[in-house]
């Protein structure tokens, strides 16, 4: 009796647009500002949008239409999801919520906390004439190697734990309360705040150089691999699939739910922001170009070097209001980042209070501690040094790989059907067999798997970004292989309530 109270409490969502809302911002990130127009730029500008939308239509939506009708149809987080499958396949849906707790958001946080640092640099522009030296030497205080440890770096401490704080605040105040409101803030202040910057971008002298870089389209670098890799791995990180939070997510709907037209509004709308944040970003480096005389090709770099080395340079350059560009730049990377580490935190909350059925606001509040004190590894001067070899392994390999057993066993042990049918049971937009089943069962996963080999393949022909060998294996294998480790020792524990038996009690 006691237990059916419980499972009758599953949180939902207030509004749909409010569940919308929390979906796109869990999609939309720091991947979407920093990496997405850098991918553009490199394979070919304009023409990569090509592979871009073909992995978003091929892999990206059957993926997110399947993680959104699992979640729906299962009434539970991933590891919940996958247990009402079989107990054989529990272990699935608990490694990707524990390498994403356990790994994915300590290192996010950390980046969110430079971010939150930048944003109050942004007042004077603390960054001075050489934001190159003033971030790896100054800010970082970077050693020489991944084992070369150092001291706490006070100000991103500082920061993280506001970072957490907010995390533990946002996830503690629960679905409606919590996620939900804070969603519907985050969003619409997002999309002001990213126009406002794009526009203001878009009217410097020198931005038309910028966009002509950034989307000038090269038609000839389709026939490289490593362009179709990129786009197909982009798709996947920004889509947050195989995080376990779409699942959770999804749990949360109504019955009545509109899940194939939902899957595509999330998609569309975090993909279109992706190009629409790259206007901005091209349109500066194209001012910064223009300014200094250079040329683009020369200033553009790769995320972190793009966030905070390159866009601190081109802001000390505007003409007025450079303060506030700064403030809102750093504050557009702040929102876009907390409300994907909210929904990661989400993602492994649902998870212990359905196995266990411990109270949310002690769950969450144990799990914000250990997400600070996780942290603090890439908060010391080798911090950096991880956070590019941890997030190499668990994105690279953890995600695709998680995804890859994803589609194995929806596809193949579970059968698509069953599940195409509970869709379109609600569905006004109807699922087609031969395009969901067969992208599910053969393409997706037939795609990851070259995907997985020819990063393996790279990798065992020299180590990841010239780290040695011994922190690849200790610091990048070893953490999915102990995340691994602890999903099945979760796994085998019993549950409070039986897998199936929760979702006819819900
Ligand atoms: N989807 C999130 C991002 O792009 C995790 O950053």
């Amino acid at each position: 009796m006691e237990q059916d109270a419980f499972i009758h409490h599953r949180p939902h969502w207030k509004t749909h647009i409010g569940f919308l809302l929390a979906a796109i911002g869990s999609a939309i990130g720091l991947g979407n500002i920093w990496r997405f127009p850098y991918l553009c730029y490199k394979n070919g500008g304009g023409a990569f949008l090509i592979p871009y939308f073909i992995a978003l239509f091929v892999v990206g939506m059957p993926l997110m239409i399947l993680e959104i009708g699992l979640g729906h149809k299962m009434r539970g987080s991933a590891p919940a999801s996958f247990a009402s499958i079989s107990k054989r396949w529990e272990w699935l849906g608990w490694w990707q919520v524990i390498f994403v707790m356990f790994g994915i958001v300590l290192y996010y946080s950390v980046v969110i906390s430079w971010c939150v640092n930048f944003f109050f640099l942004s007042f004077n522009s603390g960054w001075g004439q050489d934001p190159n030296s003033f971030f790896f030497q100054e800010f970082l205080m970077l050693s020489e190697s991944p084992f070369a440890i150092g001291d706490l770096r006070t100000p991103i401490i500082c920061s993280l734990l506001l970072v957490w704080f907010l995390n533990w605040l946002i996830v503690f105040s629960g679905v409606q309360k919590g996620l939900e409101r804070a969603n519907k803030i985050f969003m619409p202040l997002l999309l002001v705040l990213t126009a406002i910057i794009v526009f203001w971008s878009m009217g410097l002298s020198g931005a038309k150089q910028g966009l002509h870089i950034y989307l000038k389209p090269d038609f000839s670098r389709l026939k490289e691999i490593g362009v179709w890799m990129d786009a197909f791995g982009q798709i996947f990180f920004t889509l947050s699939l195989g995080f376990g939070i779409m699942i959770a997510y999804a749990s949360y709907l109504p019955k009545k739910s509109q899940i194939v037209k939902d899957s595509f509004k999330i998609s569309i709308a975090n993909c279109l922001f992706s190009l629409f944040a790259g206007l901005g970003v091209f349109s500066i480096l194209g001012y910064m170009a223009h300014t200094t005389s250079q040329d683009v090709r020369e200033i553009v770099s790769q995320s972190i070097g793009l966030a905070f080395v390159a866009y601190p340079k081109a802001i000390s350059m505007l003409p007025y209001f450079s303060h506030l560009f700064g403030l809102m730049f750093f504050g557009i990377l702040v929102i876009a980042g907390l409300s994907s580490a909210i929904s990661i935190l989400e993602a492994f909350t649902a998870a212990i209070i359905d196995k266990f059925h411990y109270p949310r606001k002690i769950v969450i509040s144990v799990l914000s501690l250990l997400g600070f004190l996780g942290g603090i590894v890439f908060a010391t001067q080798a911090g950096l040094y991880w956070l590019d070899i941890v997030d190499h392994f668990l994105t690279q390999y953890g995600l695709v790989l998680g995804a890859i057993f994803e589609c194995i066993v929806l596809g193949w042990f579970y059968k698509t059907k069953i599940l195409r049918q509970h869709i379109n049971h609600y569905s006004v937009w109807r699922l087609r067999r031969w395009w969901w089943d067969i992208s599910i069962r053969i393409i997706t996963p037939l795609v990851l798997v070259v995907l997985f080999i020819s990063s393996l393949v790279k990798e065992l022909s020299q180590p990841y970004g010239g780290y040695s060998w011994v922190a690849i294996i200790l610091i990048g294998r070893d953490w999915l292989i102990y995340t691994l480790f602890f999903a099945v020792i979760v796994a085998v524990h019993p549950w409070k309530v039986e897998p199936r038996e929760r979702i006819l009690l819900s």
